[in-house]
């Protein structure tokens, strides 16, 4: 291992591997390596080595997540063994202990970092490690594969960040329409109409309207909310969602979802033992509140619109990990 490999500053990285033509990287205590079908990801319990196994695709689904959302709102799991913690500044990276049987095993492991150390580690093993033709922001159907020996890269898929509006998508100044990308194939019957705007004299530039609908059904990426209204600390981020969202995220906050289209299936469990909590079926119209202390994994069946709606207050965490605030937005 050396961390003086050109371009990745900061970052502990073996120089490729003869055979797979893949990296390994070194994040303290954790190793991650990579062959043509799976990532394995090492870290040290009980006087041991353990080892965990992801298939490569769904592996860089995850960790691409996890570095376009910057680690997100409280857990970011990318499966029931591994994932992140953000605590806004340092993030903890994980094995086992959000899992029940790992942790009465006593082979879980936690390890904190500063968040640019692991920001720089996880995009540097997504540069390495997606090749050409996968884009692992894109639904099966519309991407290439993940597999195989090293081969090329796809540097634009990857660096890709979430658009984020500091209030409203097309007002001057602020994120673009992008009507410059194609209707997806599965919105070909939304209507692309714009509202018309007319404001008052000296309203122009502060009132403002776009279709919302229009503007999801433009999507190139799924599972990926973007930021389109901020209203002091309440931020609308509509996304569009196909196959699997390809993490378990554990709320540290409440978060409410509004079904713009079609339906989305949600699984929740317990955040900090991932035991299963509910299923949700939630159809077109359907607002559900996530609670704060659970995780949850969503499956579509086609591509749909869903709105997260996020509360951005910023001691909202630690309010709701003291038991000063409830975990539910009411109680019945
Ligand atoms: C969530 O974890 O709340 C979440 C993340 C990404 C999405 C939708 C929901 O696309
Ligand atoms: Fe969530």
């Amino acid at each position: 291992m050396d961390n003086t490999v050109t371009g990745l500053q900061n970052v502990t990285a073996s120089e490729p591997d003869p055979v797979t033509g893949y990296r390994i990287f070194r994040l303290g205590d954790f190793e991650f390596s990579r062959d043509a079908y799976f990532a394995t990801i090492r870290w040290p319990a009980k006087g041991q080595l353990r080892s965990h196994q992801m298939h490569a695709d769904d592996f860089l689904r995850a960790m691409m997540r996890d570095v376009a959302w910057g680690f997100f709102y409280g857990w970011v799991n990318f499966d029931e063994v591994i994932g992140t913690r953000n605590h806004y500044g340092k993030v903890d990276m994980y094995a086992g202990a959000y899992n029940a049987n790992f942790k009465e095993a006593g082979v879980d492991h936690i390890q904190q970092f500063d968040t640019p150390i692991i920001m720089a580690t996880f995009k540097a093993i997504l540069k390495d490690w997606v090749n050409e033709g996968f884009d692992p922001f894109a639904a099966p159907e519309e991407t290439g594969s993940a597999f195989g020996t090293k081969h090329g890269d796809n540097i634009a898929a990857i660096e890709r960040t979430r658009i984020a509006t500091r209030r409203m998508p097309g007002l001057e100044g602020d994120s673009p329409l992008r009507d410059d990308l194609p209707v997806n194939r599965q919105f070909a019957d939304v209507v692309q109409d714009e509202p018309e705007v007319h404001a008052e004299p000296g309203f122009e530039g502060v009132l403002h309207a776009f279709s919302l609908f229009k503007y999801l059904s433009r999507s190139d990426v799924t599972w990926n909310p973007s930021v389109t209204s901020v209203c002091q600390q309440s931020l609308f981020c509509p996304t569009t969602e196909e196959f699997v969202l390809p993490v378990f995220h554990g709320n540290d906050r409440v978060e409410w979802f509004l079904q713009l289209s079609d339906q989305i299936i949600w699984d929740v469990a317990d955040k900090d033992s991932g035991e299963p909590r509910a299923r949700i079926t939630m159809n077109a119209g359907d607002i559900a509140a996530m609670p704060a202390d659970i995780r949850h994994k969503g499956y579509s069946q086609k591509r749909s619109m869903l709105l997260v709606w996020e509360n951005a207050t910023p001691d909202l965490p630690k309010r709701y990990e003291s038991g000063e605030l409830p975990p539910y937005p009411i109680q019945f």
